[in-house]
């Protein structure tokens, strides 16, 4: 059983840094294409054989250290009442008209009835893994998944939703209350049906003040964590774009904090500090690089991982599409051989100190 990437979360001393890629089942592989082609991408995370066939492919292809469910942050807002639907731009939301009173009768579904494909796929995933790497859970944190409602969908400057934090924050927290409690139950759902790590992705929460952080994006990352079991399985916290905001991530809860490549995992290990364990965090643009530059720039992050235990390799943010699936095979092994040399071992060192 290779448990190196459930070790590293819980800071226990590894014989390589585990590591793992956002977004690895995706469009730059072959394989996902060639299922996707005939397959809406909703009806393929709803279909459990197939979201689970995709799931397993980075693992294969890889040679990956976790799998994550193939799924989408977006599915548990459904049964919410907020119409979801994915077109060549991204995904489009139809939520309710933004009032308090229609944020209070938003509801706050039993995943086992509403989303049970997503608890099918974690089961089969499971017995078809047979202890071969770890299954990581996920979820979008309530602020994330609150910006895709208030823009029903992407943007770029998130200016609806910040009127709506600054104008009408009764709105705004009764909305992140109900995603909070919905999130909650979800996450506790997938670790029942067999995830054995969960992710929170609070992919926007780095275009706020640290001050609208502590008010509309901490604390509900916290209520969702505290609605798990314990003692429970390990909880990943990620912000994209979370340089300012990392002491704050840190205490709003997490056993490891995912960073994205905007700070250096030096500087995220001397202000994090020895308690919590982390994951990053390479530019998912020097994939392109060529393989010494690309070994280069990977020798350097496994260098300031090792600086304390409990380094995950990743990349900080999801890989590109056009990324050559070549490239991503040869992080992965780029970062079991120059671990296996130098990184892991002065890992256990400094536990031992
Ligand atoms: O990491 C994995 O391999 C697991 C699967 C996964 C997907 N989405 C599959 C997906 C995960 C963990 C996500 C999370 C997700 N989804 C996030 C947070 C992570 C992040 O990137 O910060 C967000 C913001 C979303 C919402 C979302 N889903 C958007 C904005 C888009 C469109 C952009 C795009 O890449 O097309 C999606 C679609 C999506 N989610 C795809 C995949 C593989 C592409 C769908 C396709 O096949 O066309």
């Amino acid at each position: 059983m290779n448990d190196r990437f459930l070790r590293a979360c819980r800071r226990e001393p590894v014989d390589r840094t585990p590591v793992w890629i956002m977004r690895q089942a995706g469009r730059y592989l072959p394989e996902y294409r060639a299922v996707r082609a005939g397959i809406p991408f909703l009806t393929l995370c709803k279909t459990p054989e197939k979201a689970a066939e995709v799931t397993l492919q980075p693992i294969d292809i890889l040679g990956v250290d976790a799998a994550i469910l193939f799924s989408d942050i977006l599915i548990p807002l459904e049964p919410m009442g907020v119409g979801v639907r994915f077109d060549e731009g991204g995904p489009v939301l139809a939520p309710p008209e933004l009032t308090l009173e229609r944020m209070q009768q938003l509801a706050v579904p039993d995943p086992v009835e509403t989303v049970p494909f997503v608890l099918d796929t974690i089961r089969i995933l499971r017995r078809e893994l047979a202890g071969r790497v770890p299954l990581i859970g996920f979820a979008g944190a309530p602020f994330t998944l609150a910006s895709y409602v208030v823009e029903k969908g992407g943007s770029k400057d998130f200016l609806k939703l910040k009127r709506l934090l600054f104008e009408r924050p009764e709105v705004a927290h009764t909305l992140l209350g109900k995603l909070a409690d919905t999130v909650g139950l979800y996450l506790r759902a997938q670790i029942e049906a067999g995830a054995q790590a969960v992710q929170i992705f609070d992919t926007w929460a780095g275009i706020l003040s640290p001050r609208d952080y502590d008010e509309f994006a901490g604390p509900y990352v916290t209520r969702v964590i505290e609605a798990l079991p314990r003692p429970g399985v390990p909880v990943i916290h990620y912000v994209n774009g979370g340089a300012g905001l990392l002491e704050r991530m840190k205490a709003a809860g997490g056993d490891v904090i995912g960073i994205d490549w905007k700070t250096s995992l030096a500087d995220a290990r001397r202000r994090l500090g020895a308690s919590v364990a982390v994951q990053g965090n390479l530019d998912p643009v020097a994939l392109f690089l060529p393989r010494e530059k690309l070994e280069e720039r990977v020798a350097e992050i496994l260098g300031q991982g090792a600086s304390g235990p409990g380094h995950i390799f990743n990349l900080g943010h999801g890989i590109y599409p056009d990324t050559s699936p070549d490239a991503a095979k040869f992080l992965v092994e780029c970062v079991h051989r120059l671990s296996a040399a130098g990184g892991a071992p002065r890992q256990q060192q400094q536990q031992q100190q």
